[in-house]
């Protein structure tokens, strides 16, 4: 009998290698990545006549007990989940870039092949590079990053800009709290990155690729070079197109994109000004397609199931799914891939199941350090890029942090402006001075010093570093300070007001 047990790091933390060696003796184990439901991991699934049956979360001291109840037939009842497909949180899912995580063997290629793989860069190779092009443009792809720019007019930029070389290049350096989508396709679903950047590479005439994957990521920078190995050995890397895996060394800068060109230039990752735009001159001066992981796996599904069906889903112009991440203080964390248009409010209640302390939720960031605190108040706001920065807010890399009714809101406006601080990468004075000026004041509000004055000082500086930062780092670090002071104004006049 087969048993499938994650190797994900999520599920590692929780134990899931001692389930595995508890189980080796009395089955067949496959290793896979994670299905997303971090809730129940370690989740394992035995192979049966009927399908498969998930269990979890399992425990290598629950292993005899089950094995006894009849384990391995899928009949021992204690923490049975039934059919995978069947469970709440992954039926009401529109799994497309993750429809394999978890499911298939992600360093087997014939199981890649055999689970709809490598049907995406068949379509490309029979339409051929300038249909491929059109493809992705018509699907309605935009960056999964975070800005949301159309992926298809990137690829035609880089496809029409001169240059001997061209260069593909995988931002896999997910910097954001609260996401691991990125991380989750490398560990379980490797291939899908590779054949993405292969139509990438065959689309413009590029023949080497790069992926920059972030330091804290061991497990996946280990996972992805195996699957480079494999790939290059079955042929489909090689003279025509190859890609190297390079690793970051910790800096949350170096996911922006002219900053990581810099660190793959062997660099210090410092921002660039932008025009020259990467697509016009990237990487070593030649014109680069700089994608997010997520954006480049999309690519296969919608050149393999056409672009139609891709654009069909969706909401106003956010086309296709999200892949969102939902963290924090949370019962029921995990990865949730939908079409664009699932209100914030289902997210978070719904689906999420409120906070996991169980007392109300107070607040949510959506889309990382730089994105904005929701209150339950802004719940019907549909997950789109368009809404949510109508909403003076963003989609960011979809990830989803809840924070419950102890959250002190000065003290996160206050983190915003340390994190600023500390990641800044010192090319700008608003960002470089501002964020420190910006932390200082925070802490005399907390204290009760000047309080008015201070808040409007507070504002006053967001609006420099909004539009005088180069980058996003300190052009966005004014969302999460903003929104804090706008929807919870009581947390800056908690302490008693101090003489000046
Ligand atoms: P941007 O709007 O400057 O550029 C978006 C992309 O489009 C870039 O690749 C840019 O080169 C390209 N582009 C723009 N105009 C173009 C044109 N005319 N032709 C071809 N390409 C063009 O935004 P930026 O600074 O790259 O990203 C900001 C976003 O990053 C924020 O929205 C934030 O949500 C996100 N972010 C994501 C993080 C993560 O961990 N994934 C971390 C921090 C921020
Ligand atoms: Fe560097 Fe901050 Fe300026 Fe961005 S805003 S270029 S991180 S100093």
């Amino acid at each position: 009998t087969r048993v499938f047990v994650p190797r994900d790091v999520a599920a590692l933390a929780l134990g899931a290698e001692a389930v595995a060696a508890a189980l080796a003796d009395h089955a067949d184990v496959v290793r896979t990545g994670s299905r997303g439901l971090f809730w129940l991991e370690p989740m394992i699934e035995v192979e049966t006549p009927a399908g498969r049956i998930a269990y979890g979360p399992v425990e290598a001291a629950d292993v005899p007990e089950l094995l006894a109840g009849g384990l391995l037939e899928g009949r021992a009842q204690r923490l049975r989940l039934g059919v995978p497909a069947e469970i709440p949180f992954l039926a009401r899912q529109t799994r497309l870039t993750f429809s394999r995580c978890g499911i298939v063997d992600p360093l087997s290629l014939e199981d890649y092949r055999a689970h709809g793989g490598l049907g995406g860069l068949d379509k490309a190779r029979e339409i051929g590079p300038a249909a491929t092009i059109e493809a992705v443009l018509a699907s309605g792809l935009r960056g999964r990053g975070g800005a949301g720019f159309p992926t298809g007019i990137k690829w035609k930029t880089v496809a029409e800009a001169k240059g001997a070389a061209k260069y593909i290049v995988c931002n896999a350096d997910e910097g954001d709290s609260g996401t691991y989508a990125d991380r989750m396709l490398m560990e379980g679903d490797p291939f899908g990155l590779i054949e993405g950047m292969v139509i990438a590479g065959f689309a413009i005439g590029a023949k080497q690729g790069y992926v920059y994957t972030r330091s804290e990521y061991p497990h996946a920078i280990a996972t992805f070079d195996k699957a480079l190995a494999i790939a290059r050995q079955a042929g489909l890397l090689g003279p025509d197109f190859d890609i190297e895996q390079r690793v970051g060394a910790g800096a949350y800068i170096c996911g922006e994109e002219t900053s990581l060109l810099e660190s793959l230039e062997g660099k210090r990752g410092q921002v660039r000004a932008k025009p020259p735009l990467p697509a016009h001159k990237g990487l070593f001066g030649a014109p680069t397609i700089i994608n997010n992981l997520i954006t480049l796996t999309s690519v296969p599904v919608i050149l393999r199931d056409g672009a139609e069906a891709y654009q069909a889903i969706g909401m106003g112009r956010s086309r296709g799914t999200m892949p969102i991440q939902l963290a924090g203080n949370i019962r029921y964390g995990g990865l949730f891939e939908a079409g664009f248009g699932v209100t914030l409010g289902e997210l978070v209640n719904d689906i999420g199941g409120g906070t996991r302390s169980g007392r109300p939720v107070r607040a949510v960031q959506v889309g990382g350090p730089l994105g904005a605190y929701f209150p339950p108040s802004l719940f019907d706001t549909p997950f789109d890029y368009e809404a949510f920065a109508a909403k003076d807010g963003l989609i960011g890399h979809g990830g989803i942090v809840v924070f419950d009714d102890t959250v002190d809101m000065a003290h996160q406006a206050r983190f915003a402006m340390e994190f600023c601080a500390a990641e800044s990468c010192g090319k700008c004075t608003p960002c470089r001075i501002g964020s420190v000026r910006g932390m200082e004041t925070v802490d005399k509000i907390l204290a009760g010093r000047n309080v008015d004055a201070n808040l409007e000082l507070l504002r006053d500086l967001c609006e420099t570093l909004k539009f005088g930062s180069l980058c996003a780092l300190g052009g966005f670090i004014p969302y999460p300070v903003l929104s804090a002071m706008n929807h919870f104004p009581e947390d800056f006049r908690r302490s008693q007001p101090l003489a000046a």
